[in-house]
């Protein structure tokens, strides 16, 4: 059947899609920026009307301004959220919207755990010749939600950069589809402050030309691309593609070239940064953009020489159990693909994880190093898995150590107010005599 007609019969409003979901369903939506913006906001009109209930959205991230997360229609259009940031943290916190906890790379196979999803909905750029939309931005979950869902709506937005990749699906697998032109969620480059450029300067040193990187979210790892441009032959190959990325590869440093696989690419699951980067992503053939449950496995990971990882964290204890997704039991983020990548870190040859934080919180007053994690903290990595430790005051190697030399080490990169507490503390807990 020719594309063009399949287009012109499947085009609808985003009114007459929301009028095809039924009490109950359950919708999914790609990772951060894939999530549409005219359907959701259909729904949840009828889920103000009482049209519609039990209705849930699921998504990695909801990206304002997430019309699903409203206390005022939770009963018939509500969120569940699978790596909470801003937009849904005082939802999540206060109980009205549910969490999920998984490994990014896990969470095609935690959904055929769960069971069916209802609808996929999802951004995509105009439909090209031969057929096919781009999910552009985002690949991570993309296509293999399409094809688990019953009915696929996909919102065709101009804007979205068409980025080459396994990130497509054609009009014959598409249920409708509906144009709506809307901005592309930017957001601004991480501030770096003193403290992430002493650690990120650290971190550097320890990355090796034609090192394979991933860099997480937050300063740090913006830190960390500042002292990596004199570098040779860097790989990418990361979960998320940061704005440090872009300028790595116009000064050179990366190449993509000793990589054992994708040579010649750097790859990514999903981006989300400025405008500059979105044009730089645009129909570049050096990038793509491939499936989370491919990107962040570890096993895939594990085949690069000198994979390293950077990520960040909120607290850590002295035998290294790493909380970087609650304050005590205050649900603040996601695993997101932390684990994932320590874990392939640790299987690559000449691999390294590093995860980062300011020694303190709170103006000082608050030592992040911790004698036990806070009670009802979440661990993200767990003391098996975890590699380097790293603050201000330097890099803690905890693999290969026992408890008692991980306290001291651990001891001796907190802030020197509180090292003496520490100590006194893991004394107590017999870590050491
Ligand atoms: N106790 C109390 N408060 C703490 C704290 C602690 N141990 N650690 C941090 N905080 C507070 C900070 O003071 C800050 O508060 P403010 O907003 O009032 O200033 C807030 O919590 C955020 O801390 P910060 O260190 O600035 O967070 P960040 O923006 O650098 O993000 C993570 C750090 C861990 C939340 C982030 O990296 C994340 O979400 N990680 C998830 C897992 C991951 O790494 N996935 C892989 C990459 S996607």
């Amino acid at each position: 059947m020719n594309p063009d007609i399949l287009y012109r019969e499947r085009l609808a409003s985003p009114e007459e899609i929301a009028a095809r979901i039924r009490d109950g369903y359950v919708c999914a939506c790609p990772s951060c920026i894939g999530q549409p913006t005219a359907i959701p906001e259909a729904i949840a009109k009828r889920a103000e009307r009482g049209e519609i209930h039990g209705v849930i959205h699921h998504s990695i991230f909801a990206v304002p301004p997430a019309p699903f997360v409203n206390p005022a229609i939770s009963e018939n259009y509500s969120y569940v959220s699978w790596f909470t940031q801003a937009s849904a943290r005082k939802a999540v916190q206060s109980g009205q919207c549910d969490y999920m906890p998984c490994n990014y790379s896990e969470e095609v196979a935690v959904w055929d755990q769960r069971g069916p999803i209802d609808v996929f909905y999802a951004i995509v750029t105009p439909m090209d010749k031969h057929g096919y939309f781009s999910f552009g931005l985002v690949a991570s979950e993309c296509c293999d939600l399409a094809a688990r869902a019953k009915y696929v709506f996909l919102e065709v937005n101009p804007n979205m950069p068409r980025v080459l990749g396994s990130n497509i699906i054609h009009i014959s697998e598409v249920t409708a589809v509906c144009e709506y032109t809307s901005p592309i969620l930017t957001v601004p480059i991480p501030a770096v402050g003193e403290k992430d450029r002493t650690i990120g300067g650290l971190i550097a040193e320890e990355i090796p030309s034609g090192a394979t990187i991933q860099f997480g979210i937050g300063g740090v790892p913006g830190a960390v691309a500042e002292f990596l441009m004199d570098k040779k032959d860097l790989g990418i190959h990361t979960e998320l593609f940061t704005e440090g990325m872009v300028d790595l590869i116009e000064a050179g440093a990366v190449t993509n070239r000793k990589k054992r696989l994708d040579n010649g690419k750097s790859v990514a699951a999903f981006a989300l940064g400025s405008q500059r980067m979105y044009d730089f992503l645009d129909d570049n053939p050096a990038i793509d953009m491939r499936p989370v449950n491919y990107v962040n496995n570890p096993y895939i990971i594990g085949q690069f020489d000198n994979f390293i990882s950077v990520n960040a964290c909120l607290e850590v204890d002295l035998i290294g159990q790493v909380c970087s997704e609650s304050i005590g039991s205050l649900h603040f983020s996601g695993t997101g693909g932390q684990l994932d990548f320590v874990r392939g870190a640790n299987i690559s040859n000449g691999g390294k994880s590093f995860i980062a934080m300011n020694s303190t919180a709170k103006n000082d007053s608050i030592s992040k190093i911790k004698p036990i994690l806070t009670p009802g903290a979440a661990v993200s990595t767990g003391k098996n898995d975890v590699d380097y430790i790293v603050t201000e005051y330097g890099i803690a190697h905890l693999r290969g150590k026992t408890a008692g030399e991980r306290a001291k080490a651990l001891i001796g990169i907190a802030h020197p107010k509180f090292r003496d507490q520490l100590l006194y503390e893991a004394r107590q807990m017999h870590l050491m005599v």
